[in-house]
């Protein structure tokens, strides 16, 4: 029998990324286990999803901490302990030190409202309108020290409506997320998807172009 990857799962807010990992491990078990769920903020809606699927939670709650050091360094700590296989940051918002991300490298992945390179940081929905872009998007990357910069693996594309604020198109993103992230997740899970050098691999092919989640469907 082969060991079912064991996941921590990183959030901050409401965690809707987190319960589509959980529902699509509930619908196939053997292929990995979410054995910690943490959280920066004691409030997050993720705990509460978490504690909902059995799934042991942590709160190391930023504001505790005198720096991004001494945070890293906990967080660090708890996921050591559990011997994770993969680190998933789902809606983590938390810029993470270069000992941290290193850490992890090729162990991590985190999901970005934004077609990558564009729009790294915050208000990418925002961000996309203002610019007049037709077309928005997510993107799942491995983690490195350079934020929002890892190698990218797969993104989803939204097209934007005259019409569209900033609220519709965050939810049209969150629809799509939902699919993409399980998926890469179960990509990792098999040992199909790597870090190598700063290229991804998927099936023992370099990915020079990320994978685009609307070629599949
Ligand atoms: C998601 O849209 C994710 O792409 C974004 O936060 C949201 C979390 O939603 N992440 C970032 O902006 C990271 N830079 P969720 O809590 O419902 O999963």
């Amino acid at each position: 029998m082969t060991t079912r990857k064991r996941i921590a799962v990183l959030v901050s807010g409401n965690g809707s990324n987190l319960q589509a990992i959980i529902e699509h491990q509930q619908a196939h078990p053997h292929l990995y286990e979410i054995v910690l769920v943490i959280s920066n903020r004691p409030n997050a809606y993720g705990l509460v999803r978490a504690q909902n699927a059995n799934i042991k939670t942590k709160v190391i709650d930023h504001t505790m901490y005198e720096n991004r050091e001494s945070f890293d360094k906990e967080l660090q700590k708890s996921i050591d302990e559990m011997e994770v296989d993969l680190i998933v940051l789902a809606g983590f918002m938390r810029i993470l030190t270069t000992g941290f991300t290193e850490h992890y490298l090729g162990k991590m992945l985190n999901i970005h409202p934004s077609l990558l390179p564009k729009y790294t940081g915050l208000h990418t929905h925002k961000r996309a309108i203002e610019a007049g872009d037709k077309k928005h998007g997510l993107s799942i990357h491995f983690v490195t020290p350079e934020l929002d910069g890892g190698p990218v693996i797969l993104q989803a594309e939204v097209d934007i409506d005259p019409k569209d604020t900033e609220e519709t198109l965050a939810e049209k993103v969150h629809i799509q997320e939902h699919n993409a992230y399980p998926l890469v997740v179960e990509w990792f899970a098999k040992g199909k998807l790597l870090l190598k050098g700063n290229q991804a691999w998927l099936n023992q092919k370099c990915l020079n172009t990320p994978v685009l989640l609307n070629d599949l469907n």
